[in-house]
C-alpha cells in the first residue's frame, strides 16, 4: 500500500491527500471526554440553507460514535434531520408536535436512530407546521420543550450527554423553545457573501431570551459551514468571523463536499455514509473540539 510518503508532496494535491491521511489517523477510534451533564445545545440562525441540519445530523453522529449518547430534537417542520437519520415521520408517528402542543411526554416520541446504537431522535411530522400559531393561544408558550426535555432527562436512568435541537430557519415560537430549553446555542455560519447579515438580530434574540426567559443560555460555539478554501471570499468571510467572535468559532471549518449533500438521500450521516471523506473527517474533528471544549466546565 501506498503511503503518504509515497507521493510527491510538492504538489497541492499530494499535499493535500498527506494532510487528510494525517487526519484520518488522528481521529480513528477516538473517543471524546463526556460532560458530567447533559449538554443541550440549540443549531440555530434564522438564514436559510447555511447547514444547520447537517451540522445537527453530523455532529450527533460523530459525538456518538466518539462514545457519547445523542438526542436530537427536529424542531423544523421540514422534518430533515428525522429523514437523514432514518427514523420515522408519518403524519401518525408521534412527534415533537404532541409534545409541545399536546403535552404528551417526550420519551413518547423518542425513537432509536438506525444511524448508531447511541443515537435517538425525536421527529417532525407535517403537523408540526401549524405548531407557530397554534402555540400562541397555549398557557407558558415559551416553555413547552424546556418543561418537557426536563421530565425526561431526569426520569432516564441513563440521560443523553447531548442533546442537539434542529431549529427551523425563523425566530417564531419555536425557535424560541428551543432557546429556552437550551444552555448553549450552536450558530453555523456559511462561508458566502451575506453570511453575517441577519446575525446580530439572531445576537439581539438570544440576548432578550437570555435577559428574559433563560439566564444560563450563552452562544458557545459557531461552525463555519460549506468553506471553499480556494475562494478568496471564503477565506474573508472565515477571517471576519473569527475577528468578530473569537473563541467561540472553532478552529475546524466544514469544507463544501459532495458526501455531505448526498449522505441524506441514504437516510445516513456523512460519517457513516463515507467515513473517510473530507466533510466526515471535519464533522468529527469540530466534534472533538466541541467535547474538549465542555469537559473542563
Ligand atoms: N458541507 C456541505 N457541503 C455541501 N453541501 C452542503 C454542506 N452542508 C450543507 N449542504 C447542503 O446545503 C443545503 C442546505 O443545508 P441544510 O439543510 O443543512 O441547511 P439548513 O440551515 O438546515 O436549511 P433550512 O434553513 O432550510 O433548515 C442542503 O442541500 C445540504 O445538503
Ligand atoms: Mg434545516
Amino acid at each position: 500500500m501506498n503511503s503518504s510518503a509515497d507521493f510527491d508532496s510538492s504538489t497541492p494535491l499530494a499535499r493535500e491527500i498527506a494532510d487528510l491521511n494525517r487526519r484520518r489517523r488522528a481521529i480513528a477510534g477516538q473517543q471524546f471526554p463526556l460532560p458530567a451533564a447533559t449538554r443541550v445545545m440549540t443549531v440555530s440562525n434564522q438564514k436559510g440553507g447555511v447547514g444547520k441540519t447537517t451540522t445537527t445530523v453530523n455532529l450527533a453522529a460523530a459525538l456518538a460514535r466518539g462514545g457519547a449518547r445523542v438526542l436530537v430534537i427536529d424542531l423544523d417542520p421540514q422534518g430533515n434531520a428525522s429523514t437523514a437519520l432514518g427514523v420515522e415521520r408519518h403524519p401518525n408517528t408521534a412527534s415533537i408536535y404532541d409534545v409541545i402542543v399536546d403535552e404528551t411526554p417526550l420519551a413518547d416520541a423518542v425513537q432509536h436512530s438506525p444511524e448508531s446504537e447511541r443515537l435517538w431522535c425525536v421527529p417532525a411530522t407535517i403537523h408540526l407546521a401549524g405548531a407557530e400559531i397554534e402555540l400562541v393561544s397555549l398557557v407558558a408558550r415559551e416553555q413547552r420543550l424546556r418543561t418537557a426535555l426536563d421530565q425526561y432527562l431526569t426520569a432516564q436512568e441513563e440521560p443523553p450527554h447531548y442533546v442537539l435541537i434542529d431549529c427551523p430557519p425563523s425566530l417564531g415560537l419555536l425557535t424560541i423553545n428551543a432557546f429556552v430549553a437550551a444552555k448553549e446555542v450552536l450558530i453555523p455560519i456559511q462561508c458566502e457573501y451575506y453570511a453575517l447579515e441577519g446575525l446580530s438580530q439572531l445576537l439581539r434574540n438570544i440576548e432578550l431570551i437570555e435577559r428574559h426567559l433563560n439566564p444560563d443560555l450563552r452562544v458557545s460555539t459557531i461552525l463555519l459551514t460549506m468553506y471553499d478554501g480556494r475562494t478568496n471570499l471564503a477565506n474573508q468571510v472565515a477571517a471576519e468571523v473569527r475577528e468578530h467572535f473569537g473563541n467561540e468559532v472553532l478552529q475546524t471549518m466544514i469544507p463544501r463536499s459532495v458526501r455531505v449533500s448526498e449522505a441524506p438521500s441514504y437516510g445516513q450521516s456523512v460519517v457513516s455514509y463515507d467515513v473517510n471523506s473530507s466533510g466526515s473527517l471535519s464533522y468529527l474533528e469540530a466534534a472533538a473540539e466541541i467535547a474538549a471544549r465542555g469537559a473542563d466546565r
